[in-house]
């Protein structure tokens, strides 16, 4: 098939996620052909390093083939199984076991989505069906951060903290509220962790006051912000926020959707502080992105809630078609054979000094004002001034031509509007690929200072 037929077909029909229709009209759609490793190669037959896994998901990297071998071994074997009518498949009960064995103590069962979005949704179903059954129904008002994001279903969407994710979708519902987040960079009391926390702690404290101690139903958070800018919150900050949450008595949940599988380090981000939530959603690494699947881990008090409760006689009315899909399920599990046996996961860590160290040296470059990472999760934030921290322009629109510059210096990372670029390169990454990375992004960053209005925008 010919490029310019797909381009032409691409703008016709099909509609992308989160973009501006006519502008993405005006630029037509970049066509990638195949992947293998962390390099991507488009229809052109260009080669691209990829520092963002896809979308911060193919953490097993491209091309893994014993990943192939086993989605299309279950497709020959079974490629669908319905888990309605108390039916299951093996891999989708081997996968439910494995993840609470690999995840915190506090989570014991598993309901499986297709996605991270839907994950998310039927968390806060869950929740509101788990207080309706407990006899406490006024629990209906949930609290996320500013920034989160915990994707765009109809109702998890205004639980998310960015307001595109808002705007003409009536979003957020009236139960449905911010905390500011941990922003050290943009925090007046600057990156002093115990301050940020006791923050972060004393709005979530003051929001609960606020509403009414016994209508909050849950908090909602990531480890990390990542679709809000990377935003790494100090160790510790998790764990007081799940401490708060028990004093307050009000369920948390933790959104480990990118920082899953090895994205920070461990392979759960909870680990790393000995979190215990009383739900957790999962997405992205779960399948690594070969295959559609996310779940939500939930702990046995709110299994045993909704079992035993007010709803004890009825049936818990959530499910879909493909939950607990049989190909996706053997999918995740290779992609959890891979991070452990095959050696993925300490990898991951042992090449993430390196990953950390080039992005602190990118400091240097006079764009650069904030440089954030754990494990390989990482940003680099643009700044018009590095004394005063002042933003770019974003008229100068920044995120779009650092994108195309870095496209034809054969490198892919995430630019966020406000001259935020993410990076969360697969687990496979090697050094020598930072080395790449790092000297293609300086590059890409001083062409994109040699253009007159951004050298202008930064004077
Ligand atoms: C933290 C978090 N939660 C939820 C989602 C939504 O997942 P999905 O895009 O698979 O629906 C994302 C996606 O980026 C995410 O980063």
């Amino acid at each position: 098939m010919s490029f310019d037929k797909l381009t032409a077909w691409d703008r016709q029909h099909l509609i992308h996620p989160v973009t501006n229709f006519r502008a993405h009209e005006r630029r037509g759609a970049t066509i990638l052909e195949s992947g293998n490793g962390s390099w991507l190669r488009d229809i052109h037959g260009n080669e691209v390093l990829d520092a963002f896994a896809g979308l911060w998901c193919v953490n097993v990297g491209y091309g893994q083939q014993s990943v192939v071998d086993a989605a299309a071994a279950q497709m020959s074997r079974l490629p669908y199984a319905t888990g309605y009518f108390s039916f299951a498949s093996e891999p989708a009960i081997e996968l439910a076991r494995r993840l609470v064995e690999l995840s915190p103590n506090s989570l014991q069962h598993v309901y499986f989505t297709l996605g991270g979005s839907d994950a998310v949704d039927a968390a806060i179903r869950y929740i509101t069906h788990y207080y309706n059954s407990i006899g406490q129904p006024e629990r209906k008002e949930f609290i996320a951060l500013e920034r989160g994001y915990h994707g765009s279903s109809g109702t998890g969407a205004g639980l998310t903290g960015l307001p595109v994710f808002h705007q003409n979708f009536d979003l957020p519902r009236p139960n449905q509220h911010h905390i500011p987040c941990p922003y050290a960079y943009r925090n007046p009391l600057g990156d002093d962790p115990e301050a940020l926390i006791a923050e972060s702690v004393s709005h979530l404290r003051a929001r609960v006051e606020e509403l009414g101690p016994s209508r909050v139903a849950a908090f909602f958070c990531e480890p990390i912000l990542g679709s809000g800018g990377v935003l790494v919150p100090p160790v510790g900050w998790l764990k007081a926020m799940q401490d708060t949450c028990r004093d307050l008595d009000i369920l948390f949940v933790v959104d480990e959707v990118i920082t899953g599988f090895g994205r920070t380090g461990p392979l759960f981000a909870c680990e790393e502080e000995g979190v215990e939530p009383d739900l957790m959603t999962l997405a992205k690494g779960l399948t690594s992105g070969y295959a559609p699947m996310g779940a939500v881990l939930m702990s046995d008090a709110v299994y045993a809630g909704i079992a035993d409760g007010n709803a004890s006689e009825f049936i818990v009315g959530h499910g879909q078609t493909y939950s607990a899909h049989p190909v996706s399920a053997a999918v995740a599990l290779e992609c959890l054979r891979l991070y452990h046996e095959g050696g993925l996961l300490s990898h991951g860590q042992s090449v993430t000094p390196s990953f950390t160290a080039h992005l602190q040296r990118m400091l240097e470059h006079p764009l650069v004002g904030d440089a954030r990472s754990r494990g390989l999760l990482g940003a680099l934030e643009l700044v018009a001034d590095k004394q005063t921290r002042e933003r770019i322009d974003p008229s100068v629109k920044l995120h779009e031509r650092l994108a195309a510059i870095a496209w034809e210096n054969g490198i892919v990372f995430r630019t966020f509007g406000d001259s935020i670029l993410g990076f969360a390169p697969a687990l496979c990454f090697t050094e020598e690929e930072f080395d790449i990375l790092f000297s293609r992004l300086w590059r890409s960053l001083d062409a994109l200072l040699e253009q007159p209005d951004v050298m202008k925008a930064v004077a």
